[in-house]
C-alpha cells in the first residue's frame, strides 16, 4: 500500500495526514489554533510559533495511527504557498528535514490546488469540471480539465468571500471566525430583511467584489444603532444571502460558458449550508451535478495536501530540497 504524508501550515491550522491512493485516508489530525480568536483575526507571529510547538507531536500521532515508518512512505507533500511566510516555513522546513533524512520524495503543493483536490480524497473527481474555491484568502472560479490542468475563469477584485464573512462577523460582534458564526446567527434571521448589494452582477465576467457589501453592512449597522438579537440575525441572514447569491450568479455563468456537467465547491466557505443549498438548486437547474468535500476537508487540512502529493509524485513531479515558500501567486497547470 502506498502512503503519502501531507503537511499543511499555511495559516493558523497545523495539520498532518496520511493518504493512500488504494485505501483512502488512513490518519488525519488538525490542531486549530484558538489563541487568535481574542484578537479577532490571525496573528502571524503567534501562528508560526504555535506551528513550531504542534507539528512534531501531530506528525508522530498520524504516523503511529497509520502504523507507518518514515522510510515506508511513498512521498511527502507540503503546502509551500500561498500563505503566511512564517507559518509556511515551519511546515516546509519540517517536510524537508523528513525528506532529507529518509530520501522519501518531496512535493510542494499550492494551497489552492489542495483545496480543489479535497474533492478527490474520497474518490476520483469527475472532470472536466468547474470548481468554486471560496476561502478566507481566495474566491476563484476554475475550469478543471483534470487534476493538474487548471484555468482561472475569474476571481475577487478585493475581499475574499470568507474575509467578507469574517469582517461582517466582526462588525456584528460575533465570535471569530465570522463564517460559522454568521451561518448560525442567520438561522433565526430574515434573509430579505435588508437588500445588500450583489456587486459585479452584470459585469459579464466571472468576477466578484465583496468590499462594497462590507461597507453597506457597516453603514446599516450604524443606522440601526443598538442591535437587538433579532437585528443581528436579520443582518447576518441578509449578508449571507448577498454573498451566496453573488457566488451562485457567477458559478452558473461559468457552468453555462463551459457547458461542463460537473461542479465542485472547495475551501472553508464551502462548509456553509446556505451556499450548498443555493448552489445545488441553481447549478442543478443549469444542468451540472454538484459535489463538495466533507466539512472537515473544506477548511484547511493536510488530507487534501497528501492527496495532491500523490497526484504530483505519481506523475513524476518531485521537488528538490531547494524548494521555497511563496506568500502569494496564482495556481498554474502542471499536467
Ligand atoms: O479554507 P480556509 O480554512 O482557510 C483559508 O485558506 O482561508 O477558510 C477559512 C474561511 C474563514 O473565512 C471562515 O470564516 C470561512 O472559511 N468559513 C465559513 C464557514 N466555515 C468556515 N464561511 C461561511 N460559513 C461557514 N460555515
Ligand atoms: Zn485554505
Amino acid at each position: 500500500m502506498n502512503l503519502y504524508l501531507g503537511i499543511e501550515t499555511s495559516c493558523d491550522d497545523t495539520s498532518c495526514a496520511i493518504y493512500s491512493p488504494e485505501e483512502g485516508l488512513i490518519a488525519y489530525r488538525t490542531a486549530a489554533q484558538l489563541d487568535h480568536a481574542k484578537y479577532g483575526g490571525v496573528v502571524p507571529e503567534i501562528a508560526s510559533r504555535t506551528h513550531m510547538k504542534t507539528i512534531l507531536p501531530l506528525y508522530e500521532t498520524v504516523m503511529e495511527e497509520a502504523g507507518a515508518g518514515l522510510g515506508g512512505l511513498s512521498g511527502i507533500g507540503v503546502t509551500n504557498g500561498p500563505g503566511l511566510t512564517g507559518s509556511l516555513l515551519v511546515g516546509l522546513s519540517f517536510a524537508k528535514a523528513l525528506a532529507y533524512g529518509s530520501g522519501v520524495p518531496l512535493a510542494g503543493i499550492h494551497h489552492i490546488e489542495g483545496h480543489i483536490l479535497a474533492n478527490a480524497i474520497e474518490g476520483p473527481m469527475g472532470t472536466p469540471a468547474i470548481v468554486l474555491v471560496v476561502s478566507g484568502g481566495h474566491t476563484q472560479l476554475f475550469s478543471v480539465e483534470k487534476p493538474g490542468r487548471y484555468e482561472l475563469l475569474g476571481g475577487t477584485r478585493d475581499d475574499a468571500a470568507g474575509e467578507a464573512f469574517d469582517k461582517i462577523g466582526k462588525i456584528l460582534g460575533l465570535p471569530y471566525p465570522g463564517g460559522p458564526s454568521i451561518e448560525k446567527a442567520a438561522r433565526s434571521g430574515d434573509p430579505a430583511a435588508f437588500d445588500f448589494p450583489r456587486a459585479m452582477r452584470g459585469s459579464g465576467r466571472c468576477d466578484f467584489s465583496f468590499s462594497g457589501l462590507k461597507t453597506a453592512v457597516r453603514l446599516k449597522v450604524e443606522e440601526l444603532g443598538r442591535l437587538t438579537e433579532q437585528a443581528v440575525a436579520d443582518v447576518a441572514a441578509s449578508a449571507q444571502e448577498a454573498i451566496v447569491d453573488a457566488l451562485a450568479i457567477k458559478s452558473v455563468m461559468a457552468v453555462e460558458m463551459t457547458a461542463v456537467s460537473r461542479f465542485y465547491l472547495a475551501g472553508g466557505v464551502a462548509a456553509n449550508g446556505r451556499l450548498r443549498e443555493v448552489i445545488s438548486e441553481r447549478i442543478g437547474a443549469a444542468g451540472a451535478q454538484v459535489s463538495w468535500p466533507p466539512a472537515r476537508f473544506c477548511t484547511d487540512n493536510a488530507a487534501m495536501i497528501a492527496c495532491a502529493a500523490w497526484h504530483h509524485l505519481s506523475a513524476g513531479r518531485a521537488d528538490g530540497l531547494d524548494l521555497n515558500t511563496f506568500p502569494r501567486g496564482g495556481l498554474e497547470s502542471w499536467a
